[in-house]
């Protein structure tokens, strides 16, 4: 069957029977999936132009494209809605600046040529060179001697060898060592970012990033731990992760032959779905992961190209869920080493939170769902052009401001907060969440409280509204990372937090004193509250560079110390209480007591 995508005019042949979604992917117009194909969402709708589908819908019906199974050729509408745009995708961070002490060296050597008088063998020749630098040696493989003959004598005894860690892997005619980089990787649910990195310097050379490929089997980690419960679905997962990665090394990399180490931070699942691993038993309680200790393995073997020969370091993970991208934000943030104690999130589907100073670290993670990612908000949307991100309310007027000042399409998870902040700040909803009936509220903004899809709702720009239910999925949302943070909080044995470090995307663009005013984070003074930007990121390059800090990450996945909320009795009370803006013990937030108007709360 031949199935034709409006408006790119893209055409693509498939079986009867394949949804539309499968022959999208093929055709490559990525759609939205927040529920991965389960028909639950609604993200995903087209319009069926022309052709058959299995349900015999009629021709120009909305359909979804994750349900719908095409039984004849067919010209199906892609509404710009449903088309999954790129997405703004952070990669920098806050840089540390630590000693350059990579795992790979590049060892210029000048040797004598061999005469009757000095017989030594080739690989004598080499060893007791680097010998005399103070190299110690590990293992040479067989591939390094075979290539020691040809070599040595085509260069005239002038080679550079290659060492990773202390094995002789490899060897390059003539001096090369000023081209010696390595890559490190930040793979993300929705974002993979790479970063490549000078060996010799410590400098990052290039950085490009990508949508993670995988979205189209569902935008959260449970999506895709369901798709690849199959052997096929593991495979595609991480053919597509394996493809992203190849096509980032493509693009920041002038000679990939020249890459010979690459670092790796994910969550727990990525890691698995990277490693070709199933991550069926993070699903099931108890949440257990296949591996919890760094990995390392040849490039060569996952399909990763650079250097055949080069080391691929996967760093470990903390727990189930908290994975080697909290373990790069602690080495970056270096929450460990302070006197004070200090609070990071890293906030996304998953929210993995970590509370602590030298003296001891705990983390655990809170399920905060795919709200803050614009999913299951009635407008939601990620943060792409036509996205409100900045929503301010005074006297009757509402200011929304979008991304690229394009026109309204959707609201982003930043925008929300803003826009609920704000909302409770104008009394338009109490601390319930409830949206007001008040009359005196109905007077300044009684043209912006309307009803969408039968539920009250606020609106905010054409066409696009906060309703009740949206409140109520940031409610749920921030009341589980408030409630996470708590606990912690309690079992640290503290009340008062120095420092919030905010990871992450989200964490970047979230507006601060409104993400206060929700009770998303904790009420201290604005000026303790820092962005860290994509710190697991900086975590995994100062990996890339440096044995010391791969010996630190290994470290703090046993030290430090996982708190799993699911098991915690005092959660759900906690739960509840984070449930209201701010919180139901307002002695929790002081600061922001005092900034709402105080007839919000009843
Ligand atoms: S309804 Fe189709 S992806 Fe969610």
């Amino acid at each position: 069957m031949e199935i034709v995508f409006q408006p790119d005019g893209k055409r693509v042949r498939v079986d009867k029977g394949t949804t539309i979604m499968e022959a999208a992917v093929t055709a490559g117009i990525p759609l939205e999936t927040v529920c991965g194909g389960k028909g639950i969402c609604g993200k995903c709708k087209v319009r069926l132009i022309k052709g058959d589908s299995l349900g015999g819908d009629a021709k120009g019906d909305l359909v979804l494209a994750c349900q719908t199974k095409l039984i004849s050729d067919a010209v199906i509408e892609v509404p710009a809605g449903t088309r999954l745009l790129e997405q703004k995708i952070l990669v920098g961070g806050v840089e540390k600046k630590i000693p350059l002490n990579p795992n790979v060296r590049k060892v210029y050597l000048k040797l004598a040529k061999p005469s009757l008088s000095d017989q030594k063998s080739d690989l004598s020749r080499i060893t007791c060179a680097l010998e005399r630098k103070g190299i110690v040696l590990g293992n040479v493989s067989l591939d390094f001697i075979r290539q020691l003959p040809i070599k040595l004598r085509n260069s005239d005894f002038k080679v550079t060898v290659i060492l990773i860690g202390n094995d002789l892997v490899g060897m390059e005619e003539g001096d090369t060592t000023d081209k010696n980089y390595g890559i490190s990787f930040d793979i993300g649910t929705t974002t993979v970012v790479g970063y490549l990195v000078d060996l010799n310097t410590g400098k990052e050379m290039a950085v490009a990033s990508r949508m993670n490929p995988q979205v189209v089997y569902g935008e959260d980690v449970v999506s895709r731990i369901d798709f690849a419960k199959t052997e096929e679905g593991l495979r595609e997962l991480n053919d597509k992760i394996i493809q992203a990665v190849n096509e980032i090394i493509d693009e920041v990399s002038v000679c990939t032959e020249n890459i010979y180490e690459v670092s790796i931070v994910g969550n727990t699942c990525m890691l698995h779905l990277f490693l070709n691993i199933t991550p069926t038993s993070l699903a099931l309680s108890p949440y257990v992961s296949a591996f919890k200790d760094p990995v390392n393995i040849k490039a060569s073997e996952l399909g990763v190209k650079v250097n055949e020969k080069a080391n691929i370091h996967v760093l470990p993970t903390i727990a189930g869920f908290v994975g080697a991208d909290t373990i790069g934000v602690l080495l970056a943030s270096q929450l460990d080493e302070g006197n004070d104690v200090r609070l990071a999130i890293d906030i996304g589907t998953n929210v993995e939170i970590a509370l602590g100073s030298k003296e001891k670290v705990i983390a655990c993670s809170a399920a905060a769902g795919p709200a803050f990612e614009g999913a299951k908000i009635r407008h939601g949307m990620r943060a792409a052009p036509g996205a409100i991100h900045r929503v301010v309310i005074s006297d009757g007027v509402v200011y929304g401001k979008t991304i690229d000042n394009a026109m309204a399409r959707g609201i982003t998870g930043s925008g929300l907060v803003d826009a609920v902040a704000e909302m409770l700040k104008n009394r338009i909803i109490s601390n319930s969440g409830k949206i007001s009936d008040d009359p005196e509220i109905y007077a300044l903004y009684g043209d912006r409280l309307v009803h969408e899809g039968g539920e009250a709702a606020f609106l905010l720009a054409r066409g696009i509204t906060v309703t009740q239910g949206d409140i109520r999925e940031l409610q749920l949302a921030k009341g589980a990372i408030y409630a996470g943070i708590n606990i912690l909080m309690k079992d640290l044995g503290i009340c008062d937090i120095k420092e919030i470090l905010l990871a992450g995307a989200f964490g970047t663009s979230l507006p601060k004193e409104n993400a206060q005013v929700i009770g998303l984070i904790p009420d201290i003074p604005l000026d303790r509250v820092k962005d860290i930007g994509n710190a697991a990121g900086v975590g995994s390059k100062m990996a890339l560079i440096s044995k010391n800090e791969r010996l630190k990450a290994e470290l703090l996945s046993e030290k430090v110390e996982y708190v799993e909320l699911s098991g915690r009795k005092d959660f759900q009370d906690e739960f509840m209480d984070a449930m209201f803006f701010p919180h139901s013990n307002l002695d929790y937030f002081p600061n922001v007591a005092r900034l709402v108007h105080s007839t919000s709360f009843r």
